[in-house]
């Protein structure tokens, strides 16, 4: 009996300890990891094993981790389709998409009203007009989507990484799906595009960071943003996205119909902090946001102006077209001495509650190297910042003084007359 009770209280305690344990423990153990989704980068081989000679497509009828549907293939590095030796962003393996056809995962853990943001790697075959619709969905149905054009080759090795974000509603408690269809409809069925090494992000809105420092801009030193691999060394293009809210940049939309490159300081040069952005693609590659102003109030909009280090020049200098409001300034790159970055800044008077800061690259740049690698300036520490009202009496007074000075001679003028 006495046995029995000490073990039922040690059982008491241990269980309470337990409870304590899951309590306690910070909430990030039971959340989604960031980094490389599961199989994300096609490794992993499937039931079947990857299949055998270098021409034959393992159709894939179980990748682990992912569910498919259409003709889904497991294609491999140096490859051969045609004459062409198929292009496998990351590793030996990657996934190509026929017709119609799709892949999936499941995510777990996710949490709701948080946004994520999904880094991937995508190639086209053969045919031109190749696209990716990304999705997002709960509760099987349709959350958000985006289809990412893979027309443009930014870079010369035929392949870039992308990024995209959705918001977890928590319609399903804390799952949700994400997929990534081909949705052309190609003659030639094994014309569809290659993904590979995909990443998952949680964002977190760097708002109440900024409330701190009088900026109005968010995220203006552009560090939080989707999910780069460590040794990815071309950067993460962000395609066309017109949401301010859910986007894989936090507080940036890009507006255009070209894509901007989110850089880090491992692979370019980066004026300050760990991340920047490139703007590529000239007037077709804008980023911009509403920042919150004071009607009638006079703002100085700040920001760094540099190279990536990247070799991009291409006969073209490096310029930057800023707006803030109704004015506007073109900044060429042009630093002294060996800095790498240069400032810029532009005053203006904000005519409501909103105004919107905006840069594009004023030309078109391609790297001198391989002379088709579209690069361009880069942009980092945007700060938006109400001219103090110290500065603003001192001018007032500087006016009033020319005033002063002026009565004063016409007075004499007057006397003389
Ligand atoms: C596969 O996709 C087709 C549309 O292309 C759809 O009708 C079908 O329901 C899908 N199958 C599964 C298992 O999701
Ligand atoms: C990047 O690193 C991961 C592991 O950290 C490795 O599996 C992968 O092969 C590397 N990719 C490249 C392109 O080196
Ligand atoms: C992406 O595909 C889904 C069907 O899977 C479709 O409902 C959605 O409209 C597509 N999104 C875009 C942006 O085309
Ligand atoms: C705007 O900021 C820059 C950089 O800090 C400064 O040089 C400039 O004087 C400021 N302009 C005004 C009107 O305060
Ligand atoms: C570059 O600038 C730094 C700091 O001003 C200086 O120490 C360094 O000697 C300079 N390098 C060259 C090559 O001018
Ligand atoms: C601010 O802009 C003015 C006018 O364009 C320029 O002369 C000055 O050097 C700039 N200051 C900074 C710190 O960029």
């Amino acid at each position: 009996m006495v046995f029995l009770q000490s073990t039922f209280r040690r059982l008491g305690s241990l269980l309470l300890l337990l409870f304590l344990f899951m309590v306690l423990l910070p909430n990030s153990a039971f959340a989604l990891d960031d980094g490389l989704l599961e199989n994300g980068d096609f490794e992993e081989p499937p039931s079947g094993g990857f299949g055998g000679a270098e021409e034959e497509m393992a159709v894939a009828s179980s990748i682990p981790g992912w569910t498919t549907n259409g003709t889904v293939e497991l294609v491999r590095s140096g490859q051969k389709q045609g004459g062409m030796i198929l292009i496998v962003p990351q590793g030996s393996h990657a996934v190509r998409l026929g017709n119609e056809a799709e892949i999936g995962q499941e995510l777990m853990k996710l949490e709701k009203g948080s946004t994520y943001a999904v880094t991937f790697s995508a190639a086209r075959t053969c045919a031109q007009l190749e696209s990716l619709n990304v999705s997002f969905h709960e509760s099987s149905s349709l959350s958000s989507s985006a289809t990412v054009d893979l027309q443009t080759l930014y870079s010369v090795e035929g392949w870039d990484a992308y990024a995209w974000a959705f918001q977890a509603m928590g319609v399903r408690g804390d799952t949700g799906r994400i997929a990534f269809r081909n949705p052309g409809m190609e003659e030639d069925p094994t014309c569809g595009p290659i993904v590979d090494n995909i990443a998952i992000k949680k964002l977190f809105n760097p708002d109440s960071s900024s409330k701190k420092s009088k900026n109005v801009v968010i995220n203006g030193d552009f560090e939080e943003g989707p999910w780069i691999f460590p040794n990815e060394s071309l950067g993460v293009l962000l395609p066309t996205n017109l949401d301010q809210d859910i986007t894989s940049l936090p507080g940036w939309i890009v507006e255009s119909n070209r894509a901007v490159r989110f850089v880090d300081s491992l692979h370019f040069t980066v004026p300050q902090g760990k991340r920047a952005v490139e703007l590529l693609s000239g007037k077709e590659g804008i980023i911009s946001q509403m920042v919150k102003t004071t009607q009638g109030k006079q703002y100085n909009l700040t920001f760094n102006l540099g190279t990536a280090g990247d070799k991009c020049r291409g006969g073209q200098p490096l310029a930057v077209m800023a707006f803030a409001g109704d004015q506007a300034k073109n900044t060429h790159y042009a630093p002294t001495g060996n800095m790498t970055h240069q400032s810029s800044n532009l005053t203006f008077t904000a005519k409501a509650e909103r105004t919107r800061v905006a840069f594009y690259s004023v030309y078109y740049n391609t790297r001198t190297d391989d002379k088709s690698s579209l690069c361009g300036p880069v942009v980092d520490d945007v700060r938006v910042m109400s001219v103090s009202a110290g500065v603003f009496l001192n001018q007032i007074t500087r006016d009033y003084h020319w005033l002063m000075m002026l009565l004063a001679l016409m007075f004499l003028t007057s006397f003389r007359i």
